[in-house]
């Protein structure tokens, strides 16, 4: 694994449009509900015993994971998830003039975000606790050419290195972390504590509101939807494990209470996962319709709102 222990820096170079993450075409038809990589396409409540005490998720269990996450990704709804998160962040990022920003991605994966971003001429910063998630960053920055442009640390996100946690980042995200932790506002405080004031921040979840719509249209079960309408717990397929889901509207005030500011909402996957039959996502003209409407509607009211996740960035600090 490259990297390791550098602290920010600012190199890297403008390279045009980013690469992308996309995998060839699957033809093979989707199981149902594949689209949200929860056990059987369901947010269904989490009903054992037990389950609210063992939310944070052991590094070892992301790594043994690492085939079934790449098939997430590289499916329609991977691809989305990424196009749609980057063109969110471009919107607040390149300016006229911009030079190379220093980039943390938090809970980085495998790089996913983070080699688009680099791939725009960043230097991104990649901490994850999962050595192989670390690996296939690691890997993936060096297939795109982008090596020197992408650091990698293996760190717990709440217990961050001194020298990444020192307010020298002009970007944070921490992208689909929040499902896996029980303290959000103290993760989302560990998470800023990196960023200087001024500098731009970025969160992601799994949106609860979309819950009981996914389990409504793709299972066409109004039973179910009505039980997930008032939890906060569903399993996961592609980690196996249990996520907790938030809403925008209880962030937006936490990151508030933490000094951000200018928070924008978007919505990713506001169509996708109410589209049932997932094998036709994988036609490219109907992928490419796909993605100009979630383009269009992902900072649209209300479908910010029904999206399977929501997206936040704010400015750290005051006016
Ligand atoms: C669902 S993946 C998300 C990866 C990427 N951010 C994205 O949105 O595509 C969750 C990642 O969070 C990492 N993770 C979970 N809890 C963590 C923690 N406390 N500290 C560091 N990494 C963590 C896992 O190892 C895994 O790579």
């Amino acid at each position: 694994m490259p990297g390791g222990l550098t602290g920010p820096r600012r190199t890297g170079r403008r390279a045009g449009p980013s690469a992308s993450t996309a995998g060839p075409g699957r033809p093979a038809r989707e199981p149902a509900g594949a689209a949200d990589g929860l056990r059987g396409g369901r947010t269904r409540p989490e009903r054992r015993p037990g389950y609210r005490h063992r939310m944070a998720e052991a590094p070892e269990k992301f790594d043994a994971a690492m085939t079934a996450w790449r098939e997430w990704q590289d499916a329609p709804w991977g691809r989305l998830r990424h196009t749609i998160a980057e063109a969110n962040l471009v919107r607040h990022l390149d300016g006229p003039g911009g030079g190379p920003l220093r980039i943390l991605d938090l809970a980085g994966g495998d790089g996913g975000d983070a080699v688009r971003l680099a791939a725009r001429g960043h230097h991104v910063t990649v901490v994850d606790h999962a050595p192989a998630m670390l690996a296939a960053a690691a890997e993936r920055a060096a297939a795109s050419g982008l090596a020197e442009s992408v650091t990698c640390v293996r760190a717990d996100v709440t217990a961050l290195p001194a020298h990444l946690a020192g307010g020298e980042f002009d970007v944070v995200l921490c992208h689909n972390l929040l499902q896996y932790v029980d303290d959000v506002a103290g993760t989302l405080a560990a998470a800023l504590a990196p960023l200087r004031s001024g500098g731009l921040f970025s969160v992601m979840a799994v949106n609860r509101h979309s819950a009981a719509l996914n389990i409504a249209v793709r299972e066409g079960d109004p039973a179910a939807a009505l039980a997930a309408l008032d939890t906060d717990r569903s399993r996961a397929r592609t980690f196996d494990s249990v996520l907790r889901l938030h809403t925008a509207e209880e962030v937006v005030p936490v990151l508030r209470s933490l000094g951000c500011r200018d928070v924008h909402h978007y919505g990713i996957r506001g169509f996708c996962d109410y589209i049932t039959d997932d094998a036709r996502k994988r036609d490219p003209a109907f992928y490419a319709d796909l993605e100009r409407l979630e383009l269009a509607t992902t900072a649209r009211p209300p479908y910010t709102h029904t999206a399977r996740l929501f997206q936040l960035t704010a400015t750290k600090g005051g006016r």
